[in-house]
């Protein structure tokens, strides 16, 4: 654990240069806009160990899948968002000396990301083997406004008159670290000078994405003691700057660039359109781009912030995954996703998982317009058919649908057998994201829409999945692998198997409400999907006789059936020189282990809470959280939930901390590949599902707090329907103020309470 991020509300602040941190820092101090987004990497020089990284949303690249033992099913490629054109190199060189912070010891360096504004700021002073001692100013952002616009300042001031070269560069010249042939993604580069203007475009190999990129900078200076030379190079090209500063002089430099992708214009455009797009930006200008920019984020904030009131650290935390969030996916296209780095890293190719349905969905449910949330769920929609070949290739007929364990446009990139053809309650979340989804909104008219044709799909794929079990005499499925991944080719995933049979009982529910109300429409989804009356009669046969592994001497359900056989030793006996396991640990004694990654069982506690009691809870915590190491970052979140449902005060908090600091103190010692973007919406459920106790019941909110020891109170803002809400909860107390629309019955720990347009109405409450 790292412990160099200072406190502060609303900035992560690095003071003092922590060179063994870079490669963290450059992940924690990431930018984005939901449509481009990038690493913290330095503009100047570094020769030290960094992660160079700067992304375009949706822009991917399939690189051949590399695997020792080829198995049939396995996906050709695995799809990689491509580190794309790097606009943020600019050489500085002082006397001819280039600086370069692994060469030199900078003083008084901070690096802050600003969240409130959306600004990553860097100032440090340097001092060059002449013994001119320089103050460098950098400030960077992704506008939230113009999604294809980057922005650098830099400002520079000398102690004495010294001679300045700056190369500001624009270079198609990037590569993937996790090239699996380390091959050059991109072909066709042309770069070149217009004008004052630098220009790269480039096009993917095999799927042809265009991209077009244009710079423009603007030099401040109150002499004309400089020169500017652009020129072209290999990949890219250069702004040279030739500057003689003198004492105490501020050189100020500013840099534009647009790049624009074929995703979002057609490719005969796009050089033309990046050139406006930076000329524009140019002629605004810094100073109202940077009051656009913070405008933005503070509508943005309007939506989702929390406040934390006694908590400094728990507040900043809160605040830097929300921003994270929001970097990364803004909703407007229903082509892009979550991916689990967003544009933090390369790890997990920036593609799609069950982390967006199951974690990521509720969050934008309730801070972002309902269009947000309907894009995440019509993206799956729109890849049914992609899943239903999926499942074919494994087999599976009639429509069966296996959406992928990891995907970018549908089709599976994933190549372990163990999770690409066994981790297959993905299914399960997704269909579960259709029934949140109109629990939360109330748009019903979805189900008919879209959702019904994906339940279907997955239903069908769970009634082949099982089979019957002449030994159980009940129904089984075997050769799983669930959430947690520390065990794999299990019988009988409880988890699974649970989420199997609610499907399936989900769908059938659902396909008899709408041939009641709208058989029309159903008799259309009927005829496009050769549905027949009797595959409802084998759900019903599979659902009213699945097995459940289960200990009756504990009274719990068993994660999978050869659970109770492995040797039950707590993590708490486990020395800290073995973690994490999967570091430490051969893979094949992290299998036998009893040693749980992520909530498995628990995780279907989560998501099937209300056919549980409090005691059932209680008793399944207690026996699985010891087991679990938390390996995985959607691991502590769930956890933190769970246990403030079951008065365990303490662990919620212990949790929250955990989930919600995970990145901002390297908790598992891999942030340096890139942020855990997808459990920070976990983060998000801890205090909304966690300690506000928020859900939708029968199409009513209902809260049942419980806030940390440590913390006065909590207030945010969510959207729920047609009401736009701000939750104030303080120790024996709650208070709702209705700020946008009708009046609202809710319930708080039992207790209904009317909140009248624009009013507020604070009530005690009475804690069962
Ligand atoms: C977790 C998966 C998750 C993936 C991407 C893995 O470590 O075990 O549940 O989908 O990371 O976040």
């Amino acid at each position: 654990m790292k412990e160099y991020i200072k406190i502060h509300p609303w900035q992560i602040v690095e003071e003092g240069f922590h060179r063994e941190n870079v490669k963290v820092s450059e992940s924690v101090f990431s930018i984005g806009n939901g449509r481009m987004g990038q690493r913290a990497n330095f503009e100047e020089d570094y020769s030290g160990e960094t992660l160079q990284g700067s992304y375009l949303a949706g822009v991917y690249y399939p690189d051949k899948t590399r695997v020792g033992w080829w198995k049939n099913g396995y996906p050709e490629y695995f799809a990689k968002v491509l580190n794309s054109v790097s606009w943020n190199q600019i050489r500085v060189e002082v006397d001819g000396q280039v600086i370069d912070l692994n060469q030199m010891e900078p003083l008084n360096f901070t690096r802050t990301l600003d969240m409130k504004q959306g600004l990553l700021k860097r100032a440090y002073r340097v001092v060059t083997a002449k013994g001119i001692e320089l103050e460098f100013d950098w400030t960077r952002f992704v506008s939230m406004k113009r999604k294809n616009l980057g922005v650098i300042a830099l400002s520079i001031k000398a102690s004495a008159d010294c001679q300045i070269n700056i190369q500001s560069k624009l270079s198609g010249d990037v590569h993937n670290q996790d090239s699996n042939y380390d091959e050059f993604f991109w072909q066709d580069t042309q770069a070149g000078v217009e004008g004052s203007q630098l220009w790269v475009t480039q096009e993917t190999k095999k799927t042809n994405f265009s991209i077009a990129a244009s710079s423009l900078h603007n030099i401040v200076l109150d002499t004309n003691s400089y020169t500017v030379n652009l020129s072209t190079e290999d990949r890219g090209s250069l702004a040279n700057f030739n500057v003689r500063l003198e004492k105490n002089q501020e050189l100020q430099l500013q840099k534009y660039t647009a790049v624009c992708s074929s995703m979002y214009g057609p490719e005969a455009e796009l050089r033309n359109s990046a050139h406006a797009e930076a000329q524009e930006a140019s002629h605004v200008g810094l100073a109202a781009l940077l009051r656009e920019q913070s405008q933005e984020w503070a509508r943005i904030w309007h939506n989702c912030d929390v406040e934390i009131e006694g908590d400094d650290e728990a507040q900043q935390s809160i605040r830097f995954n929300i921003f994270q969030l929001f970097q990364t996916y803004t909703g407007d296209d229903s082509r892009l996703n979550i991916g689990p780095k967003g544009f933090t890293g390369e790890k997990y190719g920036g593609s799609t998982y069950w982390d967006t349905e199951a974690y990521c969905l509720p969050f934008y449910l309730a801070t972002a317009p309902s269009d947000v949330a309907r894009n995440l769920l019509v993206y799956r929609y729109n890849q049914l058919d992609k899943a239903i070949e999926n499942a074919q290739k494994l087999g599976f007929t009639k429509g069966a649908a296996l959406y992928p364990m990891v995907t970018m446009n549908g089709e599976e990139c994933h190549n372990e057998w163990e999770i690409t053809f066994e981790e297959i309650h993905r299914n399960g979340a997704i269909a579960y994201a259709v029934y949140d989804y109109i629990n939360y909104t109330g748009d019903t008219g979805y189900m008919a829409e879209y959702g019904l044709e994906v339940l279907l799909g997955i239903s069908r794929f769970w009634s082949q999945r099982v089979h019957f079990s002449e030994n159980k005499q009940q129904w089984v499925m075997l050769g799983v692998t669930g959430p947690n991944e520390f065990e794999n080719n299990v019988n009988n995933n409880w988890y699974t198997n649970k989420f199997a049979v609610w499907c399936l009982n989900y769908t059938r529910d659902q396909i008899h409400l709408l041939q009641k109300e709208n058989p029309k429409r159903f008799a259309e989804i009927a005829s496009k999907t050769a549905f027949a009356a009797s595959e409802i009669t084998r759900w019903d046969e599979i659902t009213s006789n699945m097995y459940f592994p289960y200990d009756a001497d504990r009274n719990v359900y068993l994660q999978q059936d050869g659970f109770l056989d492995k040797e039950l030793i707590p993590v708490s006996q486990l020395s800290a020189d073995q973690r994490p396991i999967v570091e430490h640990w051969s893979w094949d004694r992290i299998l036998r282990s009893c040693y749980i990654k992520q909530a498995d069982v628990l995780q279907g506690f989560y998501f099937f809470e209300d056919e549980f009691d409090l005691d059932s809870h209680k008793r399944h915590f207690d026996f699985y959280e010891p087991l679990t190491v938390h390996e995985s970052s959607l691991s502590p979140c769930i956890h933190s939930i769970l246990a403030n449902k079951i008065g365990n005060s303490d662990k919620a908090y212990e949790f929250y901390l955990r989930t919600a600091r995970l990145d901002l103190n390297d908790i598992n010692n891999d942030t340096c590949d890139g942020c855990h973007i997808t459990s920070m919406a976990g983060t998000w459920m801890t205090i909304s599902k966690g300690f506000a106790g928020l859900r939708v019941r029968d199409g009513r909110l209902h809260l049942s707090p419980n806030i940390p020891q440590k913390w006065k109170s909590i207030r945010f803002n969510i959207r729920f329907r047609e009401n736009y809400l701000r939750i104030s909860l303080y120790k024996e107390q709650v208070e709702v103020e209705n700020i946008e629309g009708p009046s609202l019955l809710i319930n708080s720990w039992g207790v209904d309470f009317q909140v009248e347009p624009k009013q507020s109405k604070r009530i005690d409450y009475a804690k069962k």
